[in-house]
């Protein structure tokens, strides 16, 4: 027996015969080793940088796996190398005797190193799984393409809801799904062929009642909400407007209070279908209700419409939640509504001449930098230079530095991204928003319109030159236009379009 055993192939490990295995156990053992230390940092440190997960969880175990292969490429490599050589008699495969101290020994490490590497990869996939869902992962990972949302979702009522809440949202096939759009994302950053902007409306985003919905339900709305703005007149005096209206949120639980409102839109009872004539989805032609507790199908039609429903068919969407709310976290503001903020909270101070005009054509002027850094210093010396013999230094130089504050969270040339190119479709002041539908030219064969009545939607309670707007009526008042009278087919969004 001894001497037959000689003969066989066995002797010393056939890992380490050729260069494959050798090469195999080093990168195994280095990967291990890294991999161990990093987690012991992990551990007590904490992660705060997205590639050092990424290192950690997702390169670092590809070494690690690609190690092990090569280690049973080197043995299959030796078997055939010494296949030939290989009197017929010897076992194709090792023997295994358990009374063989030597053979229980291997044994029990090769089962014991099994278990550990079971052990750690599961804890290795859970933390990865974990690092790619984490909104550092998302948002910070591929800086300068995700810089605009990640920014802006930073500034936002939902900065402490991850990214994947809203995009990938619970279940393992949207999971799935956007692993691979992620692996088509990560091939466009490698080869530098991202759009410039990121084009919105976002086409497949996962629909709202699977994921807003998980948070706020529809039937949870009741009432209404307040909503005061000041605003500031792009003129000398930078002269204060202020509105305070009641803005009718309402609901669709009977349970909770009265239904109808806002989210009357949202009532489970309706359905309301439209067709977008753009792919922006800011011209709504074609409207279509079904009210299924009243049996009632309604088609409004803008004036003059040419779009068929037929022809049209795989186009036509269900209104949901991000029709209205298609920026609940990347809000980027114009320049009229930020410096408007800063001026009511005295960030910029008002009593400098013309300031918001003159802060709002930096901005824009900045818009087409080719960096932002580049950006953020030509709005100073824009503005330094308007204001060089200006008396109060001090107050130039702290409403210099609240306008580059504004251009670092809503301007990002390198993105070609700011608010011109995100509509907002909450209100109609900026963007046609609720009026793509209620402008009053939307009819049914029997001449209903949608309505564009002032009072459906909000209640204003003052309004004017401060201080007098701090007078209540609860009765509502007319609206009051400070830019004077507005012809009946004009939309807001024709004159006020974010900036000077
Ligand atoms: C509260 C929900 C929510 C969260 C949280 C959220 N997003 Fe979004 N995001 C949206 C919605 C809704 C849109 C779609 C806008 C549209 O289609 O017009 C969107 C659009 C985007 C777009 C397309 C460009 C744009 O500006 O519309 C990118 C890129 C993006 N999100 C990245 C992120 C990243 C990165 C994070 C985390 C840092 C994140 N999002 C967190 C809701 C969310
Ligand atoms: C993980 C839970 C969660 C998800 C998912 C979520 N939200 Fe929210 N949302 C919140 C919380 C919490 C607040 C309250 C934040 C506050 O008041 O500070 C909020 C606030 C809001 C507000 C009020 C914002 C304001 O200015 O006060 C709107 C509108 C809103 N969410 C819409 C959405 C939409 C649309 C989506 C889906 C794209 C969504 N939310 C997804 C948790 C969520
Ligand atoms: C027809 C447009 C429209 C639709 C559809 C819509 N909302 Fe709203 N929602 C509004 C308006 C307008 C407000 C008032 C707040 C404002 O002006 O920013 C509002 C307010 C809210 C608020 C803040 C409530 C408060 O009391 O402050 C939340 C949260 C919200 N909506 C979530 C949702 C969710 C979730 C959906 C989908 C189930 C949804 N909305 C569908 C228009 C809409
Ligand atoms: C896609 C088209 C569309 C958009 C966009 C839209 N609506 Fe509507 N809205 C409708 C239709 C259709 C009706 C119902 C008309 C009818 O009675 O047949 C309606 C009805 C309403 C009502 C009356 C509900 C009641 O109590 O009878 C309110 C309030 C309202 N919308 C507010 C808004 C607000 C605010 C926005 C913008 C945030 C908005 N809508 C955006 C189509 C739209
Ligand atoms: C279909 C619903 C709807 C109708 C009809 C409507 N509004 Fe509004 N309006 C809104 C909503 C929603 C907002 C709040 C937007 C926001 O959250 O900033 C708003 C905001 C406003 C504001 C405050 C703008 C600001 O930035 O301070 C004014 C002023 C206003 N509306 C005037 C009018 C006038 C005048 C009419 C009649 C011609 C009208 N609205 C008709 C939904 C409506
Ligand atoms: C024909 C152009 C035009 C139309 C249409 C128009 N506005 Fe204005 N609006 C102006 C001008 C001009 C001013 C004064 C702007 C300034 O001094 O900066 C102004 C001022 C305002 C202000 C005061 C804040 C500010 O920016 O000075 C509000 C609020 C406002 N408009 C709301 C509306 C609403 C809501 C609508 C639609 C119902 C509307 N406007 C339609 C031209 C228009």
């Amino acid at each position: 027996m001894k001497e037959k055993g000689n003969q066989c192939p066995g002797k010393g490990s056939a890992l380490f015969r050729n260069w494959i295995g050798i090469l195999g156990v080093v990168l195994t053992t280095g990967g291990l080793v890294a991999v161990l230390c990093m987690i012991a940092f992990d551990f007590f440190a904490g992660f705060s940088h997205p590639y050092l997960g990424v290192l950690t969880y997702l390169v670092l175990p590809g070494f690690i796996w690609g190690g092990l292969m090569l280690m049973g490429a080197g043995i299959w490599y030796d078997r055939r190398l010494r296949k030939k050589a290989t009197p017929a008699e010897c076992p194709a495969l090792p023997l295994i005797d358990l009374n063989n101290p030597q053979h229980r020994r291997n044994l029990i490490m090769v089962s014991a190193g099994a278990v550990l590497l079971l052990l750690f990869t599961a804890f290795g996939s859970y933390r990865s799984y974990q690092v790619t869902e984490s909104v550092q992962f998302c948002g910070a990972l591929c800086h300068t393409v995700m810089q605009p949302e990640y920014t802006t979702y930073q500034n936002s009522p939902h900065a402490r809801v991850r990214c994947t809440e809203c995009h990938i949202g619970p279940g393992a096939s949207w999971f799935v799904r956007s692993k691979f759009s992620g692996m088509y994302q990560v091939y466009a950053v490698a080869t530098n062929s991202f759009p410039r902007p990121i084009p919105v409306p976002v086409k497949n985003l996962r629909p709202a009642r699977e994921t807003c919905e998980e948070c706020h339900w529809p039937e949870k709305f009741h009432g209404a909400t307040e909503l005061f703005h000041k605003h500031h007149a792009t003129d000398e005096a930078n002269t204060p407007w202020s509105i305070r209206m009641l803005i009718k949120v309402g609901g669709a639980n009977p349970i909770h209070g009265p239904v109808g409102g806002i989210h009357w839109h949202m009532i489970v009872a309706n359905k309301i279908e439209y067709i977008p004539a753009d792919d922006s989805r800011q011209t709504i032609p074609w409207v279509r209700i079904t009210n299924r507790s009243e049996g009632r199908v309604a088609v409004y039609e803008s004036e003059g419409n040419k779009l068929k429903p037929e022809e049209k068919a795989d186009s036509i969407r269900v209104l949901d939640c991000i029709d209205c709310h298609n920026r609940p976290t990347h809000i980027f503001q114009s320049p009229d509504q930020a410096l408007d903020i800063a001026l009511w909270l005295n960030r910029i101070d008002p009593s400098i001449p013309d300031i918001k005009m003159k802060a709002a054509k930096a901005l824009v002027g900045s818009i087409a930098a080719p960096s932002q850094d580049e950006g953020i210093r030509q709005v100073a010396e824009t503005l330094q230079k308007e204001y060089s013999d200006f008396e109060y230094p001090q107050k130039v130089r702290q409403a210099v530095a609240e306008t580059q504050e504004i251009y670092r969270n809503n301007f990002f040339p390198e993105m070609k991204t700011s608010w011109k190119e995100r509509p907002d479709n909450i209100g109609h002041r900026m963007w046609p928003g609720c009026f793509r539908c209620h402008d009053g030219s939307h009819f049914t064969k029997d001449s209903h319109v949608i309505s564009k009545e002032c009072n459906a939607c909000h209640t204003i309670l003052s309004q004017g030159h401060e201080p007098a707007s701090n007078a209540v009526d609860l009765a509502g008042l007319e609206f009051e236009h400070p830019g004077g009278e507005i012809s009946e087919g004009t939309l807001c969004s024709e004159c006020h379009t974010g900036a000077p």
